[in-house]
């Protein structure tokens, strides 16, 4: 099977699990990036039965309009019962490292207010311990040179990613060279350092429920 044919199987077995779980009228939580794209085309045929979404991203929120599903503001909503968004990399423990699409702040703040975080991907990014992927930290950009000096002695190498400017105006730093053997931890020091606005790590708050598409299928795991 070809990537695109992975997340498009995984896409729709997400629409299948919130058609099943979510109730009618309740809020969904969308995702950002080219598994969550899947997922947002295939949603537009459950349309009716969601109160509305909020969107983890403007690029999210624009490919939801444009199937004519209801945007919501997250201020204008109580509750998210179901996060559904990709991954960089997933452990054993259902952490994550999230942000290669440069959202990850919107990502984590729709995800602690969700009940149900249901992460999307394809087998090759479930690993044993991450860090492969380098982890994206949103920074102020007055911060930047500061917060990478701090980061270089956690023992990783960052790197500004050429180009982006995130949808709250500021940089990421990819940290390269990292193995996340306590991902809780590193999550913790890391947002302590004055600039970061948020770290890619999801850690303390993981993903619930992993659908995960190989070859044979799409399988399920629980936290
Ligand atoms: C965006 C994200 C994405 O969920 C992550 O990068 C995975 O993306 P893709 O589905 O394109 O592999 O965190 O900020």
């Amino acid at each position: 099977m070809t990537q695109d044919e992975l997340k498009l199987a995984v896409a729709r077995a997400a629409r299948d699990y919130v058609a099943d779980r979510l109730p009618v009228g309740a809020i969904l939580g969308v995702g950002t990036g080219s598994t969550a794209n899947f997922f947002i085309d295939e949603i537009a045929a459950i349309k009716d039965r969601l109160g509305g979404t909020v969107a983890s991203s403007e690029a999210t929120a624009k490919r939801l309009a444009g199937h004519g599903i209801r945007v919501l503001d997250l201020n204008d909503v109580d509750a998210i019962g179901i996060y559904v968004d990709g991954a960089d990399e997933i452990d054993h423990g259902m952490a994550m490292v999230k942000g290669g699409g440069g959202a990850l702040t919107r990502e984590k703040i729709v995800a602690a207010v969700a009940d149900t975080f249901v992460c999307i991907c394809d087998a090759s990014k479930r690993v044993d311990v991450m860090g492969r992927f380098p982890l994206p930290v949103e920074v102020i950009p007055m911060a930047s040179a500061y917060v990478a000096r701090e980061l270089a002695k956690l023992g990783g190498t960052p790197r500004v990613r050429e180009g982006m400017i995130t949808d709250n105006g500021n940089l990421i730093l990819d940290v390269h060279g990292l193995s996340i053997t306590d991902p809780v931890g590193l999550e913790t020091r890391i947002n302590q350092i004055v600039g970061v606005v948020t770290n890619g790590l999801f850690a303390g708050r993981g993903a619930d429920v992993l659908l995960l598409a190989t070859a044979g299928g799409v399988k399920t795991y629980t936290r």
